[in-house]
């Protein structure tokens, strides 16, 4: 299947990430000319642009907490590749976890606050900001990376579901601003994923233990919701607007 990705311009942010790496990487293998973005990691970044061989990286700041730094992305990207064509809003800045034990009504409301506040504005603000290149084209694609907690729950992720069902109804409503100029707006769900840092940092027999009350009987890796996200924000997704999907094995 052709999708039509040869020489588009994508913007995945978290690039750096074990998700947002996998990516990158796979719309650069349709051709694609990748900006991979990374808020502390520049080095990562670097590595996954190489990665997606010559001319087709860029490794480029973006900060979440620095709405400046957003519109310097995005100008960055424009300038040196043209208006860009798909946006994946993959970062997540971390906050707001709940240790074991605790109560939520102990988790200092200061501290949802702000995990709110950074996750959800500064990415609206990404969206207008690649809009009116991707409505003069008639042409563009929108993926936000989610997570199977915005519909199943987490414990100790009040925030974390928060901010990613927000995402939902941004993504839900956008899809009827943006549909008749050509732009499809959909949202990815993975369940837990074996990123280098979840193998780094969750236990074996945890990770066992998911597998076991998983229906498909393995976890995701980053490669199965990039193929799925990929799919979505190609020329061969025709018409699927507005909708999410999980990865997540069934469960
Ligand atoms: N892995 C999972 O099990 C899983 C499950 C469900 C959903 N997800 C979602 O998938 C996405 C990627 O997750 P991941 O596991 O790949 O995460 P990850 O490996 O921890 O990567 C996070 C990425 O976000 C970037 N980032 C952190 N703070 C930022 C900020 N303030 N502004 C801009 N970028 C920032 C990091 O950049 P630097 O490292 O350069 O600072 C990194 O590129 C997230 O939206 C996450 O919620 C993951």
């Amino acid at each position: 299947m052709d999708l039509g990705l040869t020489g588009k311009v994508v913007l995945v942010t978290g690039g750096s990430g074990g998700i947002g790496a996998e990516l990158a990487r796979t719309f650069a293998a349709e051709g694609a000319k990748v900006a991979v973005t990374y808020r502390t990691n520049r080095e990562a970044a670097e590595e996954v642009a190489r990665e997606c061989g010559p001319g087709q990286g860029l490794a480029v700041h973006y900060d979440l907490t620095d709405l400046a730094s957003v519109d310097a992305a995005v100008e960055r990207v424009e300038e040196h590749w043209g208006p860009v064509d798909v946006l994946v809003a993959n970062a997540i800045s971390p906050g707001a976890l709940r240790k074991p034990g605790k109560l939520f009504e102990e988790l200092p409301t200061e501290d949802c606050v702000s995990f709110i506040n950074v996750n959800i504005a500064p990415v609206l603000h990404t969206v207008a900001k690649v809009l009116p290149g991707m409505r003069a084209k008639k042409w563009g694609r929108i993926a936000f990376i989610s997570s199977r907690a915005a519909t199943a729950g987490k414990p100790g992720r009040e925030a974390y579901g928060a901010v990613k069902s927000a995402l939902h109804g941004f993504a839900t409503s956008l899809a009827w601003d943006v549909g008749r100029d050509g732009v499809l707006v959909n949202t990815v769900l993975p369940g837990l994923t074996v990123t280098p840092r979840v193998a780094e940092a969750v236990p074996e027999a945890v990770l066992e233990r998911e597998r076991a009350i998983t229906p498909s009987g393995r976890l995701s890796c980053p490669g199965d919701v990039a193929q799925l996200a990929v799919f979505l924000c190609s020329a061969a997704n025709g018409n699927t607007n507005g909708q999410f999907a999980e990865v997540s094995g069934g469960r």
